[in-house]
């Protein structure tokens, strides 16, 4: 396979990105409109890649007027009926004279067509899952099946109303109820909340409900101890939900030592989070040591499972002595996630917690199911209704489509996929750690550094090769960290294909670093001024006039 060429993609040669040279001229500004100032951009000089791009490079390149330019007067994009059954009503009849208008809104007028435009154009300068590779560590970016989206689409689901008598909704609630066990099954956990809208949602979740148990045993705890593998939101989560962090350290191998979190316990420690596999891709072997440890001195375990990826219907989490975790349903279970829209993480628990989930439960009674909002011991709602319930129905549809075997087969190719990248890329780049990972490899520019080439310089040159960027400088206890997950949907051609980016970088790292820390070359924009852009944000166009 190596040495083997690389599969032939569009090539700059043939079709150049317009704007790279400014062959594709900007949208004229429009008549009396006032336009955002040009963003300065540098000299452009052509890199071309050594290797062939990917399609999912670059979408149209030219200049993209805001909606308010677009505005013409009369203009509209919607036409709504004639309501003649409906007596009319002026403002001034039905609204306090304080709250009507002098003016009407000054909002954009605008056709369907042009309204349509304007969104595809804009969402074509975005890369997306479905249009290229998109390794980004830790965000588990694989392939969102269709069949998902059909199932959702279903009118009994889609067109369910939250306040719907739960008798007309069966079919939902069984399918709660049914993924609530398939959840179980996959983790070993022995009772599940659907309710958490996110994974961090889930943590906040899980840690209100060990609160509330410690609580009821009367053993009130103040203390969350949380290695530095573990994923950003936990210390979040953990401080939102009253706890003091301490933060503790994973050893030389990236694992965590069961000493130190025995020189960490003591008799205030409320919980340990454990991100397993951790932030590193490595699996966290001696977690049923550390759960003991912790255990023995009153505390519970709480285990970040938004990596299931790596472990599904391989080794169940609940089997390891964890007394609460998470699940990302949008990461593991393919439901989408980009653009931050609806996640859902679901928060397993062992029996004596699920007093504690929140309120409603799904129940099945001699009538049907039902939804229980009676249990006196819960944390009480987290959320309106019952968590994210179209996420609910395509995280299921996933798991029936692939049952046991092909789960099981998913996290093998995951982690196949992860440790055939790293395999092809340690003699290009940094490893800093040796220890056997799973579902993603984490690598540096140490090597790199000498040449004046950081991490950053690196991330923008793989979009010229038409690759989102992995996750940059994450975990932060690798300096300089480039974190790739590549999951089980990418073929070994799409991983070639990176592995051949990612080893030209390196070369021209070596030998012309310039293209690299003046990249992308190739893209719509180049590289921004991300300073400024955090000092002096432009958030509305009224400061972009005058
Ligand atoms: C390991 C891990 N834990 C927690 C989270 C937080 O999940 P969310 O972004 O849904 O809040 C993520 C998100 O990617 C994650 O990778």
């Amino acid at each position: 396979m190596m040495g083997q060429p690389v599969p032939q993609r569009v090539s700059p040669t043939t079709q150049p990105h317009r704007g790279v040279e400014g062959e594709a001229p900007a949208a004229l500004p429009l008549e009396g409109a006032t336009r955002a100032p040009p963003i300065a951009e540098k000299p452009v000089t052509k890199h071309p890649p050594e290797v062939p791009m990917t399609p999912g490079s670059t979408g149209l390149v030219l200049e993209e007027p805001l909606l308010c330019e677009l505005s013409r007067p009369g203009r509209q994009s919607c036409s709504l009926p004639h309501a003649n059954d409906v007596p009319t009503r002026a403002p001034e009849a039905t609204l306090p004279a304080a709250l009507l208008r002098q003016t009407p809104a000054a909002l954009p007028e605008i056709s369907e067509a042009d309204l349509v435009r304007h969104f595809t154009r804009l969402s074509s300068w975005n890369y997306c899952k479905d249009a290229g590779f998109f390794p980004l560590g830790s965000c588990t970016m694989k392939h969102n099946p269709r069949t998902n989206e059909a199932v959702a689409a279903l009118p009994g689901f889609a067109y369910l109303h939250p306040y719907q008598d739960s008798g007309t909704a069966q079919g939902a609630l069984a399918l709660i109820a049914a993924l609530e066990e398939a959840l179980k099954a996959i983790s070993g956990m022995e009772a599940i909340s659907t309710c958490p809208a996110a994974g961090s949602h889930g943590e906040l979740t899980g840690l209100m409900v060990i609160r509330a148990y410690l609580q009821d045993r009367g053993d009130p705890r103040s203390r969350v101890l949380i290695p530095d593998s573990a994923h950003g939101t936990n210390p979040a989560s953990a401080a939102i939900c009253g706890y003091r962090v301490t933060q503790i350290p994973s050893g030389p191998d990236g694992l965590l030592e069961p000493s130190t979190v025995a020189n960490a316990m003591s008799d205030d420690v409320a919980a340990i989070m454990v991100t397993n596999p951790n932030t590193l891709g490595i699996f966290e072997r001696n977690i049923r040591e550390i759960c003991d440890i912790v255990h023995a001195r009153g505390g519970l375990v709480y285990c970040d499972g938004a990596n299931l990826n790596a472990l599904m219907g391989i080794a169940q989490i609940g089997e390891m002595g964890v007394d609460v975790m998470h699940f990302n349903l949008h990461k593991t279970f393919t439901t989408p996630h980009g653009g931050g829209g609806p996640g859902a993480g679901p928060i397993g628990v062992r029996q004596p917690l699920a007093p504690y989930l929140p309120i409603p439960r799904v129940v099945k009674t001699a009538a049907g199911y039902g939804w229980d909002a009676s249990a006196p011991k819960s944390i009480g709602r987290i959320k309106a209704f019952y968590g994210n319930f179209g996420m609910l129905v395509r995280a299921y549809t996933y798991i029936r489509e692939m049952g046991a075997p092909g789960l099981r087969h998913a996290s093998e190719y995951a982690v196949l996929n992860a440790n055939y990248i790293r395999a092809q890329l340690t003699a290009s780049y940094h490893l800093p750690y040796a220890t056997p990972a799973l579902h993603e490899c984490v690598l540096t520019d140490k090597w790199q550094q000498p040449g004046g080439v950081k991490t950053l310089d690196i991330a923008k040159r793989l979009m010229d090769y038409g690759f989102h960027p992995p996750t940059i400088y994450f975990p932060l206890l690798v300096a300089g960290a480039m974190m790739i997950e590549p999951t089980e949907t990418e073929s070994k051609e799409s991983c070639d294909q990176f592995i051949a980016a990612m080893r030209a970088i390196a070369k021209e790292a070596q030998h012309t670093p310039a293209t690299l820390t003046e990249a992308p070359h190739h893209t719509f924009r180049r590289r921004l001024d991300e300073v400024m852009a955090a000092r002096s944000p432009i958030l509305t166009w009224h400061q972009l006039k005058g």
